[in-house]
Order: structure tokens, then sequence, then C-alpha cells
């Protein structure tokens, strides 16, 4: 009878201990001084102003947006140190675990931002960033939710604005259905593909692409091949 007592799980209180997690890390996202967060009807661009105060040095600046818990733009801050990263995402407690590791290694040029896509022109100023990457985005696929797409052409604008002459938008996601959308969506909108691959893993394209996001490690050990492309704004 002990034994059983022991080895009794009740669900609900798992679910309000994981609810009570996310709340602790939403509350605890913002005492960071690593993160930030914009919100529709801020004052235009005070996140940029407020980055600028917080990178010591003005170096390139790489985006991620969709970023999850971010551990892709935390390694690349790792491999370069002599380069700015900006994680962004809308949900913070994704972001939090990376936001407290980065400061547990000292490592400052990285920073976290809460955001929703939607507002990035209003955020950031036009030719902020040299690179954007773009990891994993929800696929979307019924045709209704076409708009929201992060590749959708209403986004290609909004990251066109954001990149310097010459910047790449890097994107990668396990869904060949989006991909081949996207695809069609870059050409159609002038974007050049610079590099395609519809096997990362497998290609002989830059190891930095193949620092694993935390979806891409679930996909890859599921052997789910992931498609990569490097788009130029013509
Ligand atoms: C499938 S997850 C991928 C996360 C991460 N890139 C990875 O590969 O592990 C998609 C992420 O997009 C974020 N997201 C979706 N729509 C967004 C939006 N409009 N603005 C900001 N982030 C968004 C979600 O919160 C989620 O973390």
């Amino acid at each position: 009878m002990a034994d059983a007592k022991i080895k009794f799980e009740d669900p609900f209180l798992n679910l309000v201990i994981t609810r009570k997690r996310k709340l602790y890390k939403f509350a605890h996202f913002d005492s960071y001084k690593n993160t930030f967060s914009f919100a529709r009807g801020d004052t235009r661009y005070s996140l940029d102003k407020e980055l600028d105060k917080f990178f010591s040095t003005e170096r390139a600046r790489i985006l991620e947006i969709a970023a999850g818990n971010a551990q892709f733009s935390l390694e690349l801050a790792r491999r370069h140190p002599g380069l700015n990263f900006v994680a962004a995402d809308i949900k913070s407690d994704r972001l939090y675990t990376s936001a407290k590791q980065a400061i547990a290694e000292g490592i400052i040029n990285i920073a976290f931002v809460r955001l929703n896509m939607q507002e990035l022109c209003n955020a950031f100023k036009p030719d902020s960033f040299n690179h954007i990457w773009l990891t994993f985005p929800d696929p979307y696929l019924r045709a209704r939710s076409i708009r929201r797409r992060l590749t959708h052409p209403t986004f290609l604008s909004l990251y066109d604005k954001l990149l310097i002459d010459g910047g790449s938008l890097n994107f990668k996601t396990d869904s060949r259905d989006l991909f081949l959308w996207s695809l069609e969506q870059f050409v159609k909108e002038d974007w050049q593909i610079n590099e395609l691959s519809f096997d990362l893993h497998e290609s002989n394209l830059q190891e930095d692409y193949k620092i694993m996001t935390q979806y891409e490690q679930r996909f890859t050990d599921q052997d789910i091949p992931i498609n990569y492309a490097t788009l130029l704004k013509n």
C-alpha cells in the first residue's frame, strides 16, 4: 500500500507545477541585464536604443527570430565574441534559460528580446542587422494561416528593411512543404538564393549553420533532413 502511494502521480499537479515554472520564468525574465521587451505601443526604436547601451562596442549584429530557447544564438555568441547577437521570440519563458546561461558564462555579446515579429520594424531601425536567422518557424500549413508564416511576403519586406545592403537572411526548417513554398516567395519577392540544401547536415555548408536549435535536435534525432537556404536581397 505504502509503495502504491509513493508511485502515484497526479497529472493535474504536474500541470500546475509546469504552469508555475512558466510563470516563474516570465516573472524573472525582466530581472536580467541581458533581457529586453518590446510591445505594441512602445516608443519607436526604444529597443534599439537600449541595445546600443547594452552592447558596449558597435559591431556587426545578427538577429535570430522565433529563436525559442535561443541555444543556437547562444552558441554562435560563444564562437564569435567579436559579433553581437540578438535572440528574439514572442515567449520570454523560452528565452529565459539561455539568458541565465549567458550570464553564468559571462557572455556579453548576446541580448534576449521578447517581441512579436509583427513589431520588428517599430523595434529596430532600418539597416540594423548584417544577418537575420529564421530557425524552424511554425509552418502554418493550412491555407487559411498563410499570412502567419514568417516567410510570407509581408515578413520578407520587414527583413529587407532591417538588413544592411548585402546582408543575408538565413533560413532553416524541417518542413519540406514550408521550405518549397518559401523558396517560391523568395523568388517572387526578388531575393537571390545564394546557398541551398535539402539536407543541411550532409552538406558542405558552414559548420556554424549546423549548430543545432532545440527543435533541430529533435528532428535530427528522428532522421528528418533539415532544409537550409541563404537569401540575399537583389
Ligand atoms: C517551432 S518553434 C522553434 C524555436 C527555435 N527556433 C528552435 O528551432 O528550437 C517556433 C517559435 O516561434 C515563436 N513565434 C511564433 N510566432 C511568433 C511571432 N509572431 N513573433 C515572435 N515569435 C514567434 C514561438 O514562440 C516559438 O518559440
